[in-house]
């Protein structure tokens, strides 16, 4: 099949590829020449697990081609898949639809034959009737059908997503274009199941599961916190709840509050659609307003640990949202950053993949270090603030001779809590004393 991905973010990026690793022919189209360039010059753009060498095996065998022309990637495609951000207002938070609305008038323009338009990008309830209707009015005879696909895949573990979904959700009101997906995803046919529903009920599972999910969170969070004032453990409290299949065991993990480009995006979309609507979705907001609230008390607890020292340090592991990505957008690690920025804390930072971004935004702010080990030295308070594999082998012995005083903040559980008390060390993790 021919398939043209408008959008090489997180999101069409490994889309594109992994559509490739099926056998389609792919053309990755993006109005961006800088990173289309980059692209075509075989530089991956985005840091993804396991993408690199997809990246190449398909840009050398031309299965997947860049392209910054609408013209030259629409005609021939049987599916165009739009992939573009969907970022929030400034003041509302409501989705914007700028970029969708772009595509959609651009692409219609330059559809030929029957084509499938589907949307990938996380949008408003009722926005497959709105593409639909641009492209009409755009291209009145164009043959075509516009569906919804949402997109369930995590950074950092995209390309594992890609090819072991837990289901694919496809929103079509036409059996035509579902005889389409059916024909893309026939791979998937025995390994997940492939979901047929309205157009809207698919746009809404996206919006829902997300925000489900960081409610779940939270939820957790919450959990941590009662654990600390009632001498539990919260990691054994989430085994135990976890080992209910109505709850499951996944996302039960606390931390310094949800972060990244979906969550605090989607959430804010999903109330603000709920407002809009007129419907109470009163857990929802309550998550979002915990979440902000956690990243301000995550801060305000490591203050609290210098609160006697004058002129102090805090080496800061991780500034990522997550572990497994370069991507700092919303990430807690840099609010709470922020927040002690503001209070003359001074920060040595490390992150494996994402000092790029960091700098992009902390600029100076920080001083950068190319180890964990480098970051440590000389600090008055340790702080994990993104879930690395590689924190998790930081020796505890080493770090106690080069801290100036043995103090950790553990807000990512890398540590073995109780030898780290042991050793001496005053260590705050989340949910447990
Ligand atoms: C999320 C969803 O998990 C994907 O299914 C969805 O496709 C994607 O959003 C999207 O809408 O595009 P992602 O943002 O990559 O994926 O990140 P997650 O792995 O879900 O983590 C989100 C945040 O929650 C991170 O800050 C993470 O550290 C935090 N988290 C996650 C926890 O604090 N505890 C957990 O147990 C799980």
């Amino acid at each position: 099949m021919r398939v043209t991905v408008i959008g090489t973010g997180y999101v069409g990026l490994p889309t594109g590829v992994g559509l490739a690793e099926l056998g389609n022919d792919v053309i990755c189209l993006d109005v961006d020449e800088k990173k289309i360039n980059s692209l075509k010059e075989g530089k991956l753009t985005i840091f993804e697990e396991g993408l690199d060498s997809l990246f190449e095996k398909h840009s050398k065998s031309g299965k997947i081609k860049f392209s910054t022309s609408f013209s030259e990637s629409i005609p021939e495609a049987d599916l165009v898949i739009l992939a573009v951000g969907t970022p929030p207002h400034p003041i509302t938070k409501e989705a914007d639809m700028r970029y969708i609305k772009q595509a959609s008038e651009e692409l219609a323009k330059y559809l030929s034959g029957y084509t499938v338009v589907a949307i990938k990008s996380t949008v408003p309830v009722n926005t497959g009737d709105m593409v639909e209707n641009l492209i009409r009015k755009t291209n009145p005879s164009a043959e075509f059908d516009v569906i919804s696909l949402p997109e369930f895949l995590r950074e950092g573990f995209a390309v594992q997503d890609f090819f072991n979904p837990d289901r694919i959700v496809v929103g079509a009101n036409s059996e035509r274009a579902k005889a389409l997906i059916a024909d893309l995803y026939l791979p998937f046919k025995d390994r997940c199941p492939i979901l047929y529903v309205k157009r809207q009920s698919s746009e809404t599972i996206k919006y829902a599961s997300n925000a489900f999910l960081a409610m779940k969170i939270q939820y957790i969070n919450e959990m941590a916190d009662f654990c600390e004032t009632s001498g539990a453990d919260v990691y054994e409290v989430a085994r135990g709840m976890g080992m209910d299949s109505r709850i499951g065991a996944k996302f039960l993990v606390p931390g310094p509050g949800y972060g990244g480009f979906c969550f605090p995006k989607d959430t804010n979309a999903m109330a603000y659609m709920g407002k809009f609507n007129g419907v109470d979705l009163s857990l929802i907001e309550a998550t979002i307003k915990g979440n902000e609230k956690r990243k301000i008390n995550m801060a305000k607890r490591i203050l609290d640990m210098v609160e006697d020292v004058k002129n102090p340090t805090v080496a800061v592991l991780g500034s990522a949202f997550k572990g497994g990505t370069d991507d700092c957008r919303e990430s807690p690690a840099l609010q709470i950053i922020e927040i002690m920025l503001a209070h003359d804390v001074n920060i040595k930072l490390y992150d494996p993949e994402a000092m790029g971004n960091t700098k992009a935004i902390l600029g100076d702010m920080v001083t950068y270090c190319n180890s964990s080990y480098e970051a440590i030295g000389g600090a008055d308070v340790l702080a994990v603030l993104t879930d690395w594999e590689e924190f998790k082998s930081l020796e505890l012995e080493k770090i106690k001779q080069l801290m100036k005083r043995p103090q950790i903040a553990d807000y990512r559980n890398v540590f073995d809590f109780n030898k780290a008390k042991e050793l001496g060390f005053d260590i705050r993790s989340l949910g447990r004393i």
